[in-house]
């Protein structure tokens, strides 16, 4: 299998073309931004850390019966996957309030909800990803109404199997963010990442924060948070 051209280079990551039509290669950036890009970094090892943290959790979704784009990690930051056409589309889960949602709605950071919110957001930079619904998404055309009814449902089954994989490895999935794409065979797939860049990953015990926030709102120890993170998923 050969590299071949770049197709897309994203915040934090990169997909190029291969000999095959039906594989792309992914390569994960150590750039970090924040806000929309209005804050922009580094963060040492990220690429290498989020590629094998997305290679890992992914083949356990699939072991669990949910089809993800993954093939199989290439080097310490590339992936192989299946090519797919990406719905501009940021699916959204919340657990316990943080982020966004408390600037939003007046909630108090850590607050347990009642039950798991599911938000649609427009994936424009221009317009910073505004939050949509499902009208919006059909009304635009970002995907049709049976294709919205697939991705919500197997967004809940993975924020149930989410949950519990990551609880018994010590930690709250508070929140996070998926992607979902269309192969050339007309699969929907889980796509993108799964890492500290877009998951809230709270310890139990602490709460102490091991993920992207670290970053956004400058904590410090954000290179120890991700590779904390990733020992927790490879234990
Ligand atoms: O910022 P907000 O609270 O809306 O983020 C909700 C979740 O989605 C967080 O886990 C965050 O890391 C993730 N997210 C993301 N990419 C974005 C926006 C949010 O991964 N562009």
């Amino acid at each position: 299998m050969e590299k071949l051209e770049q197709l897309y280079e994203g915040k934090a990551k990169k997909v190029f073309k291969t000999d095959n039509p039906n594989e792309f290669i992914i390569e994960y950036k150590d750039d970090a931004t924040a806000f929309n890009g209005e804050v922009k970094g580094s963060i040492g090892g990220k690429g290498i850390i989020n590629n094998k943290m997305t290679g890992v959790v992914f083949t356990m979704l699939e072991e669990k019966g949910i089809p993800t784009h993954f093939v199989k990690i290439l080097s310490e930051n590339e992936q192989l996957v299946k090519a797919v056409t990406i719905f501009p589309l940021e699916v959204i889960i919340r657990n316990t309030a943080a982020g966004s949602i408390c600037k939003r709605l007046g909630l108090e950071e850590g607050l347990k909800l009642k039950s798991p919110i599911f938000e649609f957001c427009y994936k424009n930079d221009d317009f910073g990803d505004p939050v949509i619904n499902d009208y919006h998404a059909i009304a635009m055309e970002l995907a049709t109404a049976e294709e919205i009814e697939v991705i919500r449902e197997m967004t809940f089954k993975i924020n149930e199997i989410l949950k519990a994989y990551f609880l018994e490895k010590g930690i709250n999935l508070v929140d996070f963010k998926i992607e979902f794409g269309k192969t050339n065979d007309g699969q929907i797939v889980l796509a993108d990442e799964i890492s500290p860049d877009t998951c809230r990953f709270w310890d139990v015990e602490t709460n102490e924060k091991l993920d992207k926030d670290r970053f956004r709102r400058n904590l410090g120890n954000i290179e120890e948070a991700y590779e904390e993170m990733l020992k927790r998923v490879q234990a």
